[in-house]
């Protein structure tokens, strides 16, 4: 029996995260975060110190790798995750990992693998996935696909607000909007599987909406799917 799929990509920031956790509690589907393994493998890589560009050597790590994602208890809370045992959920959004998992995330070793794991998660269906190329790659025939976006404006002062409820004092709005942008730019020009909206994925720019009027919205676009 296949449970349904929905399928959430966008670019970065634009509240992916936070959404989907919410619509996973609510329609009680299992949450799987790929951005999170693409940041785990970044990890390792860097924690191997092994140069970014090494496709070869890092093909080699990406064969051997145990990956774990444990469901935290609460939708506030992000994925366990673990990567050859040891837990990186905290180590995997620091800003050093978050400039260098595009160029990782490139690599056609790296998504062959992370692709095949996440296919397998999803074999049962019940899950909605979060990311780059869900609706388009990973899971085609989702039941409903969401092309989630803000402007660079809004996803960078939404991650100004989270910083500083984080406890980080001065922030560089005008830095993180470039950063935001060049991670867009490079998920969206990739040769593999780029950032894309699919033919079928219906969009939701978020400016200007609350998480529950987003979140409100895909549970009714999934009440009323075909
Ligand atoms: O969503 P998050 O910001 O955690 O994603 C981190 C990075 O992982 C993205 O910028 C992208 O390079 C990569 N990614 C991807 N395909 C996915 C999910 C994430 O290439 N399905």
């Amino acid at each position: 029996q296949h449970q349904p799929i929905i399928a959430i990509d966008g670019p970065a920031g634009a509240g992916k995260s936070t959404v989907t956790r919410r619509v996973a509690e609510q329609l009680g589907l299992l949450y799987l975060d790929t951005g999170a393994m693409y940041r785990a493998v970044t990890w390792l890589v860097m924690q191997a110190k092994i140069p970014i560009e090494d496709q070869a050597k890092i093909g080699d790590l990406i064969k051997e790798v145990q990956l774990d994602l444990i469901p935290a208890d609460s939708p506030e809370l992000p994925t366990k995750v673990l990567i050859n045992g040891q837990d990186v959920t905290q180590a995997i959004r620091t800003p050093e990992v978050t400039s260098q998992v595009s160029a990782i995330a490139a690599q056609a070793a790296v998504r062959q693998e992370l692709v095949r794991l996440q296919k397998y998660f999803g074999a049962r269906g019940g899950v909605i996935a979060e990311g780059r190329d869900i609706g388009t790659n990973v899971f085609p025939d989702a039941e409903l696909k969401i092309f989630l976006t803000a402007t660079v404006a809004e996803r960078a002062r939404r991650r100004t607000q989270d910083l500083k409820n984080l406890g980080h004092q001065s922030v560089d709005i005008e830095q993180l909007a470039q950063e935001i942008q060049k991670r867009d730019e490079q998920d969206s020009n990739r040769v593999i599987a780029p950032l894309k909206k699919a033919d079928d994925a219906i969009e939701i720019i978020t400016d200007g909406l609350t998480i529950e009027q987003v979140t409100q919205q895909i549970i009714d676009l999934y009440w009323r799917r075909k």
